[in-house]
């Protein structure tokens, strides 16, 4: 006999009763699919460290988008593949470079079905894959990054971004981007602040998708695993400067944070579910080692569980599809 006549387990006895009392669920619009675009493709590509996720081509990116949106996804965030790439990273601010297009696309054929978001970043478009540019040192510059990143807004604004996704971690990047679109007009185009970016080993697979030329690290920008308290200064400065969600990237390894981040934060809080937490769960499935669906559940609640309102992941549209057959 259990001392005293407490019984936890009776609330758990039916799958009814266990779903009556679970304090976390999963919605199809709480998800983001993260998607890559590749400039000049002419059939979409399988990408062997991310299975299951693809370069698209401008068509497949509508279509998938069409699929995503049909299953009640939240919302996209696009990333662009370009065929040029130099030292300031013009690809990225030209109205005919390969994400503008993308996004212009996508917005003339989905409207506003569903929230349509932007990598706000220039390693895609840099020789040499850092996000910013370099200076005369090969130090990554961080005030002449900003201007770069301002006048990226607004050409992403411009192409049809409901919001735009700053991720490269370089200091007073919301404020800047705030005022660029303010003073263009475009008072409504929201800002996913990356507020808290790990330089995490599970981006290795992501490089990949975008053909990443990045020689050597990103740990003078991105933030050091090993600290807490730096986080949740990351997240006042991005409060501060008028960031309308705050992100924290990685996930599953920094649920802590996430959990401080959401309690402080008056904005929602977002995760990533980066390529590297998709890469393992396929890789240990693939094996025959893991309940892939059961675990991606798992992972996802987690990350909810912690704190995160919305969640970027690559599997959306496949488990919006599972929720909305539940
Ligand atoms: C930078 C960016 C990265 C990711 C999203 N935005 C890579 C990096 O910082 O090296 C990684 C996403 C993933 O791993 O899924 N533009």
């Amino acid at each position: 006999m259990p001392a005293g006549s407490a019984r936890p387990r009776r609330l758990r006895t039916t799958a009814a009763l266990r779903r009556l009392v679970a304090e976390t669920r999963l919605h199809p619009a709480d998800l983001i699919l993260p998607m890559f675009v590749k400039e000049g493709a002419e059939e979409p590509a399988a990408l062997q460290s991310m299975p299951g996720v693809r370069q698209h081509t401008l068509d497949s990116l509508v279509k998938a988008a069409r699929k995503a949106a049909d299953a009640g996804v939240g919302g996209l965030m696009i990333f662009g593949v370009p065929q040029q790439r130099d030292e300031t990273g013009s690809g990225a601010t030209d109205p005919d470079g390969i994400l503008n297009v993308a996004l212009r696309r996508l917005r003339d054929k989905l409207g506003d079905d569903t929230v349509l978001m932007s990598d706000l970043c220039l390693d895609e478009f840099t020789l040499h894959g850092h996000c910013g540019v370099l200076d005369d040192q090969g130090r990554v510059d961080n005030d002449a990054t900003l201007e770069r990143y301002a006048e990226m807004a607004v050409a992403q604004a411009e192409a049809g971004a409901h919001v735009v996704g700053p991720s490269g971690m370089m200091d007073g990047q919301v404020a800047v981007i705030r005022r660029a679109l303010d003073e263009t007009g475009h008072l409504d185009t929201g800002i996913l602040a990356y507020a808290v970016k790990y330089a995490s080993a599970a981006y290795g697979p992501f490089r990949e998708a975008v053909e990443s030329t990045l020689q050597g690290d990103r740990r003078t920008y991105q933030q050091d695993y090993a600290n807490r308290t730096e986080a949740l200064r990351e997240v006042r400065l991005d409060l501060a400067e008028g960031a309308d969600l705050v992100m924290v990237k990685p996930a599953l390894p920094y649920l802590d944070i996430l959990r401080d981040v959401a309690q402080i934060s008056d904005v929602p809080v977002a995760a990533y579910q980066v390529s590297g937490e998709l890469a393992m769960v396929e890789a240990a499935a693939a094996n025959g080692w893991i309940d892939r669906d059961a675990m991606i559940l798992e992972t996802l609640t987690g990350i909810k569980r912690a704190g995160a309102q919305v969640v970027l992941t690559y599997w959306a549209t496949e488990v919006a599809r599972r929720l909305q057959s539940s």
